[in-house]
């Protein structure tokens, strides 16, 4: 067995540059936007995390407030108040706000995470690029979008970038660092530190589709759903299959409810729109059906499962 082993190597970035930014905007309190504003907060920055909802932002402050507590027990297990101290001073790092240009104004940094829309996010960072000052980095958390595309409109073009968190954010150890094609070496070196500030392990992504974790788990998800539309089996027995024979933690019908069908669909017809020769990429009726019913997974309380509200 052990010539399999891989020799050891630092996986974490191996950037000298100390982490820069103080002050995080993130545009978006859904569940990624929601995660990312509190392992920044968690990392000792001054977050505005900004929705154009207010009731997401009472839900965001709500779940933020149940998974720092579950970080505490974690780290504080044999000091509780410290663990109290770590969840009190941690949300204190977080305010909110319904406007993003306001909220952007003294950014370092900011962090998109919207819906997975060109046009929406287009309108976005033309407000925002007028709005933060020069200094500050732009950066979208896509899942599937070009990132040159995403900031064609904007002035700044050595100041973006792609910042891929995974889901759920507190958890997942990745962040996929994604360069446009003129994105500085200060800009990367610094999204790459403030990474490993917030926790994380950063690798270095070209703008190619889905990077490299989504362009090899969307497609994934896809034939298991194309699967359980054949009927060859049933959604149990798809996800266990993966989960027992495979070592997933979730299987692939899990994860889609997990990572919401909505944002599962939005990436396929994205990727079929610009590869339409890829049959990976090819919209799947059932999918389709699932996200105009409503059915949008945990989120909704329903998907390929059935979830009870929370
Ligand atoms: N915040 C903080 N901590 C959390 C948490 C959260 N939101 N969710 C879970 N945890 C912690 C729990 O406290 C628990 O900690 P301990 O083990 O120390 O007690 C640990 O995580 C495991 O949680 P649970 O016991 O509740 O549940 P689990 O063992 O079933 O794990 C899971 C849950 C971590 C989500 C696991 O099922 C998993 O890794 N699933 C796969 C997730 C995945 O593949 N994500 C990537 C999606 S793709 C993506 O994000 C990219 C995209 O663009 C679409
Ligand atoms: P979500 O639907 O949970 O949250 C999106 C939030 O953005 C909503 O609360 C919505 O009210 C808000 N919003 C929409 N337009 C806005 C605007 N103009 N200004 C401010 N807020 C606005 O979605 P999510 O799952 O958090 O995904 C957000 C982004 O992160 C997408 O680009 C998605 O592709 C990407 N992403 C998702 C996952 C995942 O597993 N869900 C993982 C990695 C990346």
């Amino acid at each position: 067995m052990s010539q399999f082993r891989i020799i050891a190597k630092n996986f974490s970035s191996s950037s000298a540059v100390q982490n820069a930014i103080k002050n995080v905007t993130i545009i978006g309190g859904g569940l990624m936007g929601s995660g990312i504003a509190q392992v920044s907060a968690q990392a000792g920055q001054n977050v505005i995390l900004v929705d154009v909802s207010s009731d997401v932002l009472e839900k965001a402050q709500k779940s933020i407030t149940a998974n720092l507590g579950r970080v505490a027990k974690k780290i504080y297990k044999d000091n509780p108040a410290e663990g109290e101290k770590f969840v009190k001073d941690s949300l204190a790092k977080i305010k909110t706000s319904t406007d993003p240009v306001a909220a952007s104004k003294s950014a370092d940094l900011v962090v998109e995470a919207i819906v997975e829309n060109l046009g929406i996010k287009h309108e976005l960072f033309k407000k925002l690029d007028a709005a933060a000052p020069p200094h500050a980095i732009l950066a979208s958390n896509t899942s599937s979008l070009s990132i040159n595309k995403i900031f064609s409109v904007v002035s700044r073009k050595d100041k973006i970038g792609g910042l891929h968190f995974f889901n759920p954010v507190p958890v997942m150890r990745l962040l996929e660092v994604v360069r446009g094609a003129e994105t500085s070496e200060g800009t990367y070196q610094t999204m790459m530190a403030w990474g490993k500030s917030v926790g994380k392990t950063c690798i270095t992504c070209k703008d190619t589709p889905g990077f490299v974790v989504n362009r090899l788990l969307v497609p994934y998800i896809a034939e298991a759903v194309r699967l359980l539309e054949r009927g060859d089996a049933s959604a149990r027995d798809i996800d266990i299959a993966m989960k027992l024979g495979a070592g997933y933690p979730m299987g692939p019908l899990e994860l889609a409810d997990y990572v919401g069908l909505d944002t599962n669909k939005f990436i396929l017809d994205g990727w079929h729109q610009d590869y339409p020769d890829q049959p990976l990429f090819n919209p799947i009726p059932l999918l389709n059906k699932l996200v105009s019913e409503g059915k949008l997974g945990v989120k909704s309380g329903e998907g390929f499962y059935k979830y009870e509200k929370k």
